[in-house]
């Protein structure tokens, strides 16, 4: 791991040192504002969904829970960098930000003093943002309440440490074109491709990355990693969803954090889908048109009775397991800590609860996602409505876990067993804790 990073760091040297010697590199300081206050209220409550839609208070959650105030850690393959304070204090914030430096920000990556930020922050997606649009969420920001948190400083080791090398990254990886209008499709496709693309940054967590920790730009959608969470592919080809989704069923899941054709938001998504509650309706129901598109690309799955008879059909074939997996310690484990709420006829399952037959986590290639539901459960943000399930790390063991993940497997899905699970749910076990 270490050679091959110093490697990577090689790579980004030379990229960056070109970069640099092209006199590209070097961005001047914008110089400092009395903080502004007057905004007009429409621009900051447009602001406020916009910065919603993006996801801002999720990274910026301040670490005392301020808003905004920065200060937790984004754990990246290179090391950890932690998010900026971005209330308008005039210190520790960016209330001396000129609109121009903020537009700068969101634009290409660079801070108020000429500094390059790390991709960590997703100014890659936020380069697709209209600069109408980025206006507005300035005005929502600078009308927060100012914290004097400082954020801690991001340290990454030699050579990320030079953040002139994002220059080299930027000019390798960062598109600044508009996201293209497709006129063959309608205006709620397109408005959706610009949120999607841009403030949404949906790929920042949904598309591989490469070994320079680049979205791979060839396949889009097909499914990346995040803190120790697999988000899915939302490609038709690579989606692991036991029935396809649906602009209906995305339109619930992204609004609602729950579908009763497939499952709960959790983890990672979970602050994703709860922002969402606060967006336009019409605006998540773009998005849930252009994720339609790649996830139900011929629209089949619209179809509504054959639909229904799908969902019934899963559900009856893991209604009864067969006899040899009712001896089974999972099955044990299953009837003694779950089927309470997940069996057939349990109170949750006659309030309309998907069967875990329709939820991907069982029915993906690795058994990441179901394995830290198990252990961590589901629990809503403080002051969040939301399913919840408990954890079970402190009451089931390594093996224990993955003979109920082996029974879910086997009973809820026609998908091959999941290998080497008992490693699995410990090394999450073990990345939690550390
Ligand atoms: C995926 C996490 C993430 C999201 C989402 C995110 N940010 Fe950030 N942001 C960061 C991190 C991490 C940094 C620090 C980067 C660095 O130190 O190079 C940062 C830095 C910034 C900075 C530079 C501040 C400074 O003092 O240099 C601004 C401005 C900013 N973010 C605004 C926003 C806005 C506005 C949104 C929502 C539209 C947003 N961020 C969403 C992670 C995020
Ligand atoms: C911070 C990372 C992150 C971001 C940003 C993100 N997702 Fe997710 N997403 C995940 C993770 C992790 C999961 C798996 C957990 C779950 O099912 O809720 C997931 C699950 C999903 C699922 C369910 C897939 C399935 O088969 O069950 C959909 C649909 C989805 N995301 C759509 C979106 C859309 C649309 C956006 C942008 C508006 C988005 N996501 C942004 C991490 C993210
Ligand atoms: C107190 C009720 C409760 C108990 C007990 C419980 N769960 Fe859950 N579980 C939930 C809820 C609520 C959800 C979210 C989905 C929903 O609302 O239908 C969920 C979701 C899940 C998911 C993710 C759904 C998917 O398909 O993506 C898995 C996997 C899961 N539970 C497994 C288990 C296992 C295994 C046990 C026992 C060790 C268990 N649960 C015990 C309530 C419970």
């Amino acid at each position: 791991m270490k050679a091959r990073s110093i490697t990577l760091g090689l790579a980004i040297l030379v990229a960056g040192g070109s970069a640099a010697f092209a006199g590209l590199a070097w961005r001047p300081a914008i110089g400092k504002i009395a903080s502004p206050t007057q905004f007009d209220r429409a621009l900051v409550a447009k602001g406020a969904q916009l910065a919603a839609v993006g996801d801002c208070a999720i990274c910026h959650a301040g670490s005392t829970g301020t808003p905004f105030a920065g200060g937790n850690p984004l754990q990246t393959p290179f090391g950890a960098v932690y998010a900026s304070n971005i209330t308008p204090d005039p210190d520790a914030g960016i209330g001396t930000w000129s609109l121009a430096a903020f537009r700068r920000a969101m634009h290409d990556g660079v801070d108020r003093a000429g500094g390059f930020l790390y991709p960590a922050f997703p100014y890659n997606h936020y380069t697709h943002v209209t600069g109408e649009d980025v206006d507005a969420i300035y005005a929502f920001l600078m009308t927060r309440t100012p914290a004097k948190l400082q954020a801690p400083a991001t340290h990454l080791p030699f050579p990320f440490n030079i953040r002139l090398l994002m220059a080299g990254w930027n000019a390798l990886f960062v598109d600044h074109s508009p996201v293209a209008a497709d006129p063959a499709k309608n205006a709620a496709w397109n408005r959706g491709a610009y949120l999607v693309e841009g403030l949404g940054h949906c790929a920042a967590c949904h598309s591989p990355r490469n070994a320079l920790g680049a979205e791979d730009k060839a396949h889009p959608f097909t499914g990346g990693e995040v803190d120790g969470w697999d988000a899915p592919g939302l490609t038709a080809a690579t989606s692991p969803a036991a029935i396809a989704w649906t602009a209906g069923a995305l339109y619930r899941f992204l609004r609602h954090g729950l579908d009763d054709q497939h499952a709960a938001s959790a983890g990672p998504m979970g602050a994703v889908s709860h922002d969402l509650s606060n967006v336009p309706e019409a605006d998540v129901r773009a998005i849930a048109i252009y994720i339609a598109s790649m996830t139900d690309p011929d629209g089949r799955g619209a179809a509504e009775p054959t639909r229904e008879q799908q969902v019934a059909a899963r559900v009856a074939a893991a209604q009864i397991p067969p006899p040899e997996l009712q001896q089974t310690s999972g099955a044990a484990i299953f009837a003694g800590a779950c089927a309470g709420c997940h069996g057939a006829g349990a109170p949750m399952m006659l309030n309309g609860r998907p069967s875990l037959a329709l939820g991907s986590s069982v029915t993906a290639a690795t058994p990441r996602n179901a394995s830290q539901t198990i252990l961590y459960g589901l629990q809503p943000g403080p002051g969040e409505r939301g399913p919840w399930m408990p954890g079970f790390a402190g009451s089931l063991t390594d093996d224990q876990v993955a003979a109920v993940l082996t029974y879910l497997r086997w009973r809820f899905t026609d998908r091959p067993a999941w290998p080497a699970l008992e490693d699995n749910v410990h090394r999450i076990r073990q990345d939690k804790s550390s």
